[in-house]
């Protein structure tokens, strides 16, 4: 499927769920947003009909999200039923690794083979604060497990927040020494109205890999990343390998170098939306249509008018980002 400045739609990042046993502060208030109610939310039956919509219009790889998708009930079948649609040949789950400890191995079982967790602090008092009271044990034990049960690769997301974990950037670098894992910095996007959150906070891609540059040379991964090297898979993220390393970094600039020109992904937000950009407000009601009764024809349609809505790219980085009011967990990052 291609848009209207011919990118290859291929990625649909689907948010099942927009609750989270996390309230990470960049993307949560304190007392949480209100949680949509059950009627609110696709049921798996309305989700797997758009998945098998998109498959057939050529999308091939799918991403589930949250909030905490592990959160919600049964997601094992879920994720069964989606390994086995025909044409979805890359099938993955973006998590905060609380659950995976007791979940990896079911997840497995069902067909996920590859995994990515969300890690802002290696410190159990300052992870504990970012989260609002997680605890960092269960997401090494999940990140363990998950290792284990032979997921791979594994990627744990770093966002890079100045004042907050901008010292331990090179420790997680580290982690790749001994360990197969892709460790992958994001620059913070000041999104979804947390107003303490802004501009002053952000580290941008360049200032990460220069402190990360004190453990070693940072050679480019063949073959991956953008505006160098490029992802086989097409992901954000420009990839690097410290010498003799067995894992990799990747950085994901969102900001201070976006993507846009080579964004492949449709997003389908908890509620029933196609939202074709994360940064844009732009979304087409799926679950209206599902839900009176429309034909397959209809929902391809719908796909197809998603994508030719995709914008061309985002000016987050130009100061109009009030615009942005959807959380980060009712879209799925
Ligand atoms: P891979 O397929 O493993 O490369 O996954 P991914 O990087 O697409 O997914 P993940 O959920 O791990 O997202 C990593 C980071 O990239 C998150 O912070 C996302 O918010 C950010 N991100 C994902 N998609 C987009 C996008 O379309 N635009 C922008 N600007 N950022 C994105
Ligand atoms: N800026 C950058 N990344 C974010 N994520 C959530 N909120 C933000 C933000 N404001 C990340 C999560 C997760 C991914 C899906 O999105 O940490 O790794
Ligand atoms: Fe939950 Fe993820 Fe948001 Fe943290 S970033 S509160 S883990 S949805």
């Amino acid at each position: 499927m291609l848009d209207r400045v011919n990118r290859n739609i291929e990625y649909l990042r689907v948010s099942i769920t927009d609750r989270c046993n996390l309230r990470c502060v960049y993307c949560m208030p304190e007392l949480g947003v209100p949680g949509l109610s059950h009627e609110a939310i696709l049921r798996y039956e309305e989700i797997l009909r758009v998945v098998r919509a998109a498959a057939k219009k050529g999308i091939r790889k799918v991403r589930l999200t949250g909030g905490e998708p592990l959160v919600r009930r049964d997601v094992v079948s879920l994720i069964r039923e989606i390994a086995a649609i025909p044409g979805i040949d890359d099938l993955s789950l973006t998590t905060n690794g609380i659950l995976l400890g007791k979940m990896a191995e079911g997840l497995y079982g069902a067909g996920l083979r590859r995994i990515n967790i969300s890690l802002d602090s290696l410190d159990p008092q300052r992870f504990r604060e970012l989260t609002r009271g997680g605890e960092l044990g269960a997401v090494l034990e999940g990140i363990r497990r998950a290792e284990e049960t032979g997921f791979s690769p594994i990627k744990i997301n770093v966002v890079a927040i100045k004042g907050i974990n901008d010292s331990e950037i090179c420790e997680f670098a580290r982690l790749t020494l001994l360990k197969p894992y892709h460790v992958r910095f994001i620059e913070f996007m000041p999104v979804g109205g947390i107003a303490t959150w802004d501009d002053g906070r952000i580290i941008t891609a360049d200032k990460i890999m220069e402190k990360i540059s004190a453990l070693g040379e940072l050679i480019p991964v063949e073959d991956g990343g953008r505006g160098g090297p490029k992802t086989k898979a097409g992901g954000p993220a420009k990839l690097y390998r410290l010498p003799g390393a067995k894992g990799i970094l990747g950085f994901i600039s969102a900001l201070s170098n976006h993507f846009c020109g080579s964004c492949n992904r449709l997003r389908l937000t908890a509620d029933g939306k196609l939202r074709p950009c994360l940064f844009s407000e732009t979304e087409i009601d799926v679950k209206t249509p599902l839900r009176t009764g429309c034909d397959d024809a209809e929902l391809s349609r719908l796909i197809s008018l998603a994508i030719s809505v995709k914008p061309e790219g985002h000016s987050i980085a130009s100061g109009i980002k009030d615009k942005y009011r959807r959380s980060m967990s009712k879209i799925g990052g």
